[in-house]
């Protein structure tokens, strides 16, 4: 059994304060109650992982908020460069200084809103797995694909660019894929449960061509897009999804914590 990880993707929203102030309520609500116990008990057993992505000048604050190890801090880009004259961007170095476990790569909005290309991501994705840093690496279809039939030639064309030259023991072992329907972000739609599942248990074909059985056996595939409390049990009984990647629900403590709840 894979471990399930609940990761939040802040985006642009939430300053060095309000971090601080998210983290300690986080661990406040891990330690007060029976349920709040038995998540704490199931991270520390390692059933279960805690993953939060704030924007990059809050990360510091995440880091330094931290009372203990249960919630892992991830970026939610990176240069592939290690330094040099790249205006703006931050390389994985630097992320692994300021304390990141994860980062989070390809994600739809850095896709189609800052149009980074197949070509581009694969390069990040090259060096990220070649740092101390692990990528959650974000494939899904827009709208306009999954009407005309073509959601498995996206994921495809995605992660076949992505994967081009990478080893079974590294997918195995490194990567997380997290399945994000283009559509489901942000909208309140979210896939039904088995489109969900049905979209990760595809991407597992997908490594099983490449890799073999061993090795999308052990990938751990994410599902996001309008996950909130009231869906997220139902996703994440799914058989092919590992856990869930979170926008607007892991802005409030108290939805992420019941989503944290209902997934032990
Ligand atoms: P959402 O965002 O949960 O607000 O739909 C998900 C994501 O963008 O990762």
């Amino acid at each position: 059994m894979h471990k399930k990880m609940i990761a939040g993707n802040w985006k642009m929203n939430c300053g060095q304060s309000a971090t601080s102030d998210f983290i300690n309520k986080l661990e406040d609500l891990l330690e007060s109650d029976e349920t709040g116990k038995r998540s704490s008990k199931a991270i520390e057993s390692e059933l279960i992982e805690i993953v939060i992505a704030p924007p990059f000048t809050s990360i510091g604050a995440a880091v330094a908020a931290r009372r203990s190890e249960k919630i892992n801090i991830s970026a939610q880009n990176v240069h592939y460069e290690p330094k040099g004259a790249f205006t703006g961007e931050i390389s994985l170095g630097m992320l692994e200084e300021a304390g990141c476990k994860y980062v989070i790569i390809g994600h739809s909005e850095r896709r189609h809103v800052f149009g980074e290309t197949n070509e581009l991501l694969e390069r990040k994705l090259v060096a990220t797995l070649e740092s101390k840093v692990l990528p959650i690496f974000c494939v899904g279809e827009l709208l306009a694909d999954r009407e005309a039939g073509r959601t498995e030639t996206v994921l495809r064309q995605q992660l076949e660019a992505a994967w081009l030259s990478l080893t079974s023991d590294v997918v195995a072992e490194m990567l997380v894929v997290a399945y994000e329907p283009v559509w489901a972000i942000g909208t309140g739609k979210t896939a039904s449960d088995k489109d969900a599942d049905d979209a990760c248990g595809f991407i597992r074909e997908l490594a099983q061509e490449k890799f073999g059985a061993a090795t999308a056996d052990a990938l751990r595939v994410l599902y996001g897009g309008s996950v909130k409390p009231e869906n997220s049990a139902g996703i994440l009984a799914q058989k092919n999804i590992d856990g869930l990647l979170i926008g607007g629900a892991s802005l409030d403590v108290d939805s992420f914590t019941k989503i944290i709840t209902t997934s032990v």
